[in-house]
């Protein structure tokens, strides 16, 4: 048996594929071959750990992030800096039409809360002033967009209109709202997922086919977001999601106040403190965790994904964090490595397949760190025990299965070498 890697060694692993994946000094592709350009939370997670290497080069990951911001506000999920015909859907089927093409939906706006980290991580904060200021309205624009046009009614929190936002692509979440969406008429295509990583690890064609229509059906609109929330049949109301945009808001908020930007700061502690409230329509006390809720019906969903654990990466209050810690026990009683992105007990749980089941280290790293705010430290240890223990043992892959830990989608993955780095700095 293979000696398991020490912490030094993780971390030089950890930084050797920063390095292999870094675009020019400007940007970090989340891995070869499957994801050949910028990804919007990838990137901003991947911030973190480039601040163990290079801190200019952390700044810089999200400021070509921002540089691509639409004037409406909005940061797209994909920008396609250098053309590559190995992923599909390429921006020929986005047709944005920008200089520099992006896709045109968004996704979860972790922004705030990186500046902020990066900024008491930053050794001389006087010299990146005006460079941090810049981001911050940025990322005020970008959450000003959200309440826009992701909230319309104005009850606080935002949908998403296609699963790619959420980045749980093919999550059990979304099965029910996505049935919604038809698949006529949609352009023939060809995968290029299946060739870089196992189809039994990927969504399946029918999701693919949905994904699509959706792409096609924005497109129609010119991308214009004001009309593309009604225009959606699917439109849901993700915990995990809104928990991410709310404690980017307090975070930037709090970032704000130390730059004397008053009213940055006002906003953004107004829509956190508002969120916070919202978010609570989504507890299901027989489920004891947030659910997410299809939009069009108004009702829960019944899935019990990591989508409503991670509601934990909020502020939310202690009662509830200490619900979504027994949760979390519960489950991962049912797998060798925590934590599962969906419930084990539930019949559709699917081990190796991408957001049905598999560990994924961001994941982690954002319900840790939620518990160790609610100082909840029991429930946090295991879960940075297990996450290093699955790097040991199955390598930097995108994500694991939590019953044997073997490695699944794309390997050499670079948010799961930042968050490494994440977990090792207090080792
Ligand atoms: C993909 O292509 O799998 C992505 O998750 C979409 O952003």
């Amino acid at each position: 048996m293979e000696e398991a890697l020490n912490p030094t060694e993780l971390r030089e692993l950890a930084a050797e594929i920063l390095s292999e994946n870094d675009r020019e000094g400007r940007y970090t592709i989340p891995t070869k071959g499957l994801y050949p350009f910028q990804w919007n939370w990838d990137s901003c997670l991947t911030a973190l750990g480039w601040t163990y290497l290079d801190e200019d080069r952390a700044w810089r990951e999200i400021e070509t992030l921002f540089e691509h911001q639409w004037s409406d506000g909005m940061v797209p999920h994909i920008v396609f800096h250098e053309p590559d015909d190995g992923y599909f859907p390429g921006p020929e089927v986005w047709s944005t039409g920008r200089s520099v093409p992006t896709s045109g939906i968004t996704q979860p706006p972790v922004a705030g809360f990186v500046l902020r980290r990066l900024y008491q991580r930053c050794a001389d904060p006087e010299e990146i002033e005006e460079r941090i200021e810049d981001l911050v309205d940025a990322v005020d624009r970008w959450h000003a967009w959200f309440f826009e046009n992701r909230d319309p009614q104005r009850e606080g929190l935002v949908s998403i209109i296609h699963p790619w936002e959420a980045g749980r692509d093919n999550s059990i979440d979304w099965d029910e709202a996505f049935e919604r969406v038809p698949t006529e008429g949609i352009t023939d295509y060809v995968r290029r997922d299946t060739e870089h990583a196992n189809p039994a690890h990927r969504p399946t064609k029918a999701q693919y086919d949905r994904y699509l229509w959706l792409v096609e059906h924005f497109c129609s609109f010119g991308w214009d977001n004001s009309k593309l929330h009604d225009a959606s049949p699917f439109r849901v109301v993700d915990p995990g999601f809104n928990a991410i945009l709310i404690r980017s808001c307090f975070d930037l908020a709090a970032l704000a106040e130390e730059l004397e930007m008053d009213d940055v700061a006002q906003r953004n502690y107004a829509w956190a403190r508002r969120g916070l409230e919202a978010l609570e329509n989504l507890w299901s006390d027989p489920h004891r965790q947030y659910l997410c809720q299809d939009r069009t019906t108004g009702q829960l969903i019944e899935s019990t994904s990591i989508g409503g654990l991670l509601a934990v990466f909020a502020p939310i209050r202690l009662t509830r964090a200490q619900a979504i810690a027994h949760r979390i026990e519960q489950i991962s009683e049912e797998c060798r490595f925590s934590i599962p992105s969906h419930d084990p007990a539930d019949s559709r749980f699917d081990a190796k397949r991408y957001w049905r089941g598999p560990v994924w280290l961001i994941i982690n790293y954002m319900i840790n760190d939620g518990l160790e705010a609610a100082d909840l430290e029991e429930s946090s240890t295991k879960i940075v025990d297990d996450s290093l223990e699955l790097i040991s043992s199955s390598g930097f892959a995108e994500y694991y299965d939590p019953k044997t830990g073997e490695a699944c989608g794309g390997g050499r993955f670079t948010w799961t070498a930042a968050m490494v780095l994440e977990f090792l700095q207090d080792q």
